[in-house]
């Protein structure tokens, strides 16, 4: 038995524990292989990812409304049906534009924003073709089918899912709450000198240990918006992120995009806001039944583990690729532009229980205190003369 991390969350059931113990030991066995230090890049992904026992890897619920029901998060197309036929009209513009059919979705989680905007698209008159969903986590392919068979029934037919990337792909590709998933390396620089930190194993439990790194680019990178950010400010102390993985997997898909479009919205910043005097701590976030924490070493694969986006270094890895930045906006301007406000007309108001929710959840996803202002949409595009209409206002591409 380890010495357990618990802080005052709720207690997971036995089942729960002992898959947290197996992926804990494992872990442990890396630590040890590795010579007892694993960065932390390393750690997360054996969190979140390690087959049968990670976080997306295992069979944890994840996604919902309410702690009560088990789930530790909600996203936006879990929030409301009105997220997906939002985002499917400039989908079907992208689609229109560039002269394509197809769609692609990474991290497709239960399957909601896949089913809505199968449904959306084909309300829209829209004639695509396959649907192709992309996830590191074969638990959830299975709810993804069952939630797609159940919302669109007639168009399942269309959906298949990879096991691995295609060179080529034309067509429209979307990712929401993707980049956030993805491991990143953990650097603190203390007193002017940069630090990896890592997790060993120390006292039968995970403990952090920052040991000196060499510079490399990114971290070269950060030091100076650091220190551009900040006008000169010192810190004893400043922890940040890097995040190679979100940069080689947009860099990935940029590449295969031969035509179309590629959209990612997700929480997090531009680089000069990012690497602010404000976060000195990092960006590292835990969530386990609708609470946010930072101990990344609580119950693990049973807790989520998110980092927000560095989106001017997303923007450089895409761009990189030779496709076009096609824009960058909040999510509630990129919203808004592509006509929530005209979806949400569509319902009664009379039928107060459709209703309701649903002018909550535009409520939630346009706030600034929400999800309007944290969350943004940056999009690629290979092969789209002009912008689309969601980026028509409030582009902000020139701030990345
Ligand atoms: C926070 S969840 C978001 C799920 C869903 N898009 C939503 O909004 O509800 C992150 C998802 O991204 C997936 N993911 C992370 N890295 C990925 C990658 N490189 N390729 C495909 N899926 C990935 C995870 O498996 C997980 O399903």
């Amino acid at each position: 038995m380890f010495a357990r991390q618990t802080d005052s969350l709720p207690v997971p059931g036995a089942e729960a524990l002992a898959q947290s113990d197996a992926l804990t030991e494992l872990i442990r066995e890396r630590i040890v292989a590795a010579g007892g230090w694993l960065p932390f890049d390393r750690y997360m992904e054996l969190a979140l990812y390690a087959p049968g026992l990670g976080y997306y890897g295992g069979g944890a619920m994840k996604f919902g409304r309410r702690a009560d029901d088990g789930s530790d998060f909600v996203t936006a197309p879990e929030l409301s049906p009105l997220f997906a036929t939002t985002l499917a009209r400039p989908v079907a513009q992208a689609l229109r534009d560039s002269g394509t059919r197809n769609l692609m979705e990474f991290g497709a989680g239960t399957g909601k924003l896949a089913a809505g905007l199968l449904n959306a698209l084909h309300a829209l008159g829209e004639d695509f073709g396959t649907y192709s969903i992309v996830d590191l986590s074969g638990e959830l392919r299975l709810r993804q089918r069952e939630t797609i068979e159940k919302l669109a029934p007639s168009l399942a037919h269309k959906v298949e899912w990879l096991n691995a990337l295609p060179t080529a792909f034309e067509g429209v590709v979307i990712g929401n709450e993707v980049l956030d998933a993805m491991p990143v390396r953990l650097v603190v620089r203390k007193l002017g000198a940069w630090h990896e930190r890592g997790v060993v194993w120390l006292n039968d439990r995970f403990a952090f240990d920052d040991r000196p790194v060499s510079l490399d680019a990114q971290i070269e990178l950060i030091d100076t918006a650091i220190d551009e950010a900040n006008d000169e400010e010192s810190f004893a102390e400043y922890l940040t992120e890097t995040h190679e993985t979100a940069l080689g997997f947009t860099k990935t898909v940029c590449t295969m995009l031969t035509r179309g479009a590629a959209f990612f919205i997700d929480y997090g910043f531009p680089r000069r806001e990012f690497y602010h005097a404000q976060r000195a701590t990092s960006t590292l976030m835990c969530h386990y039944r609708h609470r946010a924490h930072v101990n990344p070493f609580l119950y693990p694969g049973l807790q989520d583990l998110t980092a927000h986006v560095e989106f001017t270094g997303i923007a450089e890895a895409g761009t990189e690729t030779g496709a076009d930045l096609l824009g960058f906006a909040s999510q509630a301007r990129f919203l808004m532009n592509a006509g929530i406000t005209d979806v949400l007309d569509e319902l009664d108001p009379a039928d107060v229980k459709q209703f309701l929710p649903a002018a909550n959840a535009v409520q939630k996803l346009l706030s600034e205190a929400e999800m309007g202002e944290l969350f943004k949409v940056i999009a690629f595009s290979r092969g789209i003369p002009g912008t689309l209409d969601a980026f028509s206002t409030g582009d902000r591409s020139h701030t990345l």
